[in-house]
């Protein structure tokens, strides 16, 4: 059994944990600064495996040298937003609390997997690999699969058709200048732009964009935990079952989509390796282009980040 660390217990974290345990036996490491709280966490979720009948390890530590028998490091920790705050204005916080949780994953898990979910998870991701320095392919972050799946649930509530028949897609960065591409978005094979008006498609994919900030605002406190959990759970079962399933990732390019040395939202193919290839979609020109001015948006805030 492959050994998994979610370092922060707060909601997404033990979300995480919540649907791993509910999808199969696990062995999970919650780690948080916050004293007690995931060792409480961890003995609430070992109830709910025994309610569940899942034989499965669930421990509770502020200890991060138990991250060196890990495989797989889900980084988690840190702010959410509050209403009227963008994921970009968690930088400054969140970038402290990352870097001093690499050095952490840097010294006691070496060159294991880390996927990171801590907001702006494109900056979040890219400083974790450089402060970690463990190969690229093994960093990475998750944000554009949930995107995706918020962009086919706008479609399927227009539409009135099944989840299921919706194969949409978001790529770009989880923030402001994320790209969905109806150009590469189907129902049953057949793409949107064929179904739907150009409005519609517009409206659609504003709402996909304003999705996150939209739970923000009607929860008053915090932010989104079961999708982005959901979503986070996916790639880590895509790992441990090696899955070399395609998946919306927060990837490291180097020359694909004509962007270099940048970490940003492309589908990539998910194994126990972590990524096993960045796959390169057919974009048009609008979307190629909007998907560049994503990259030079995160480049231009990593030059601030100072690492
Ligand atoms: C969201 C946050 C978690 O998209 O990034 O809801």
């Amino acid at each position: 059994m492959q050994k998994i660390a979610i370092i922060g217990a707060g909601n997404v974290g033990g979300q995480i944990a919540a649907f791993l345990i509910k999808e199969g036996p696990v062995d999970v490491l919650l780690l948080d600064v916050v004293k007690g709280l995931a060792k409480g966490k961890a003995l609430d979720l070992e109830d709910c495996a025994s309610v569940l009948k899942q034989d499965c390890v669930i421990k509770g530590s502020e200890d991060f040298s138990l991250l060196k028998d890990r495989d797989i490091i889900v980084l988690t920790a840190g702010m959410s937003r509050k209403p009227g705050m963008s994921r970009d204005d968690l930088l400054k916080n969140n970038s402290g609390i990352i870097k001093d949780i690499s050095l952490k994953i840097k010294e006691y898990a070496s060159g294991k997997i880390v996927l990171v979910i801590t907001n702006p998870v494109d900056l979040m991701t890219c400083l974790t690999a450089r402060i970690t320095g463990f190969p690229k392919n093994k960093v990475f972050g998750m944000g554009v699969s949930l995107d995706s799946a918020r962009f086919a649930n706008l479609i399927r509530e227009e539409l009135k058709v099944p989840v299921t028949s919706i194969e949409a897609v978001v790529i770009g960065s989880h923030g402001q200048a994320m790209v969905p591409a109806p150009n590469q978005t189907q129902v049953s094979g057949v793409r949107i732009e064929r179904l739907v008006s150009e409005g519609i498609i517009t409206k659609l994919a504003r709402e996909t964009v304003e999705r996150g900030a939209s739970i923000v605002a009607h929860l008053g406190s915090g932010s989104a935990y079961y999708g982005p959990a959901a979503a986070a759970c996916v790639i880590i079962k895509a790992i441990i079952n090696d899955e070399k399933r395609v998946l919306g990732v927060c990837a490291y390019l180097d020359g694909k989509y004509d962007i270099k040395d940048l970490y940003l939202g492309v589908p990539a193919r998910i194994g126990k390796q972590g990524i096993e290839d960045v796959i390169e979609i057919e974009l048009s020109e609008n979307e190629k282009k909007q998907l560049l001015g994503s990259a030079e948006s995160i480049r231009g805030q990593l030059a601030n980040l100072n690492v």
